[in-house]
């Protein structure tokens, strides 16, 4: 029997119900293109709308610094942990199992080390990124500085490459010495990535404002966790974030540098993902950590 003869007729066409619609759970990306919001699905949890990402892309910057000396031994255990890793190439090909099968926000800007001042960084190739299978373009945007231009020429740079193969761009603020990390900065610093083609921004929390922060950036903000604290007070300020709009943590200190960084990260999570209190993720940490 030739192919065309003998096919059930299409009948079924749902005649009078309306066209179902999926609004898209995160904000400022629904008229994204389809590969963007595939990307940052799997980056940020459809169900809680939140991320946890873990960052140790720090040895670009600083080299070897403080739980990052032996990334094999201290990383690759917390990547399972992780919803998305924030990472270069280099580590990412040195001590990332490609079976982890996680999505990747790749540090996609370089140039400075802590060994000097902010100068002219560079981009990576949109082809190893696209090789690696990035999820995200980590870009570094320094406003306020003296390459405030060139750093935001690379994110519209960037952010013009990712659109062409559906990969999000992530806008990076960086805050320069003499900057100081409050309301208004950081709300100009989120606003100006977002404005420039940011998929979503990653930023610093602060103590008062923050709330403003978030809602004057027009896609999702994610936080950098700085320098180590003690654990309680890191989970307390990642809870107040999350309380106060912010779509996740891109941590990186505060759990590899914890003295129990696989139960550090778990406690992480329980804020971001499950409304725990710093107090029950506390103590949710102090009963893995044994
Ligand atoms: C550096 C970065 C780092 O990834 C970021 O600061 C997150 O790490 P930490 O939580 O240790 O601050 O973006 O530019």
């Amino acid at each position: 029997m030739a192919e065309k003869d003998n096919n059930k007729d299409a009948a079924d066409f749902g005649i009078g119900i309306p066209v179902k619609k999926n609004p898209f759970f995160l904000k400022g990306l629904e008229h994204a293109d389809w590969g963007i919001k595939d990307r940052m699905s799997r980056i940020f949890n459809p169900q809680s709308g939140n991320t946890v990402m873990l960052a140790f892309d720090h040895g670009y910057l600083m080299g070897p610094t403080s739980g990052l000396e032996r990334m094999d031994l201290t990383i690759t255990p917390l990547i399972e942990y992780a919803d998305c890793i924030m990472c270069t190439r280099g580590a990412l090909r040195a001590i990332v199992p490609p079976t982890s099968n996680k999505p990747i926000s790749l540090r996609f800007s370089a140039g400075t080390t802590v060994l000097t001042e902010l100068n002219d960084e560079c981009l990576l190739d949109i082809e190893d990124a696209i090789r690696v299978n990035a999820s995200a373009l980590a870009i570094m945007v320094a406003i306020g500085s003296k390459y405030e231009a060139l750093t935001v020429k690379n994110l519209i740079r960037t952010a013009d490459m990712g659109a062409k193969y559906g990969i999000p761009t992530l806008g990076v603020t960086a805050v320069g010495k003499e900057l100081v990390r409050d309301t208004r900065f950081l709300a100009l610093a989120s606003r100006v990535c977002a404005e420039n083609g940011a998929t979503f921004v990653k930023t610093y929390f602060c103590e008062t404002g923050f709330e403003q922060v978030v809602a004057a950036c027009p896609v999702p903000i994610v936080i950098a966790g700085g320098k180590k604290l003690p654990e309680n007070e890191a989970l307390e300020f990642a809870w107040l974030a999350i309380q106060q709009g912010a779509a996740g943590v891109d941590m990186g200190r505060n759990v590899f540098q914890s003295e129990h960084p696989v139960a550090m990260i778990q406690a992480v999570r329980a804020v971001v993902h499950d409304q725990r209190t710093p107090k029950e993720a506390f103590d949710l940490y102090n009963t893995l950590k044994k």
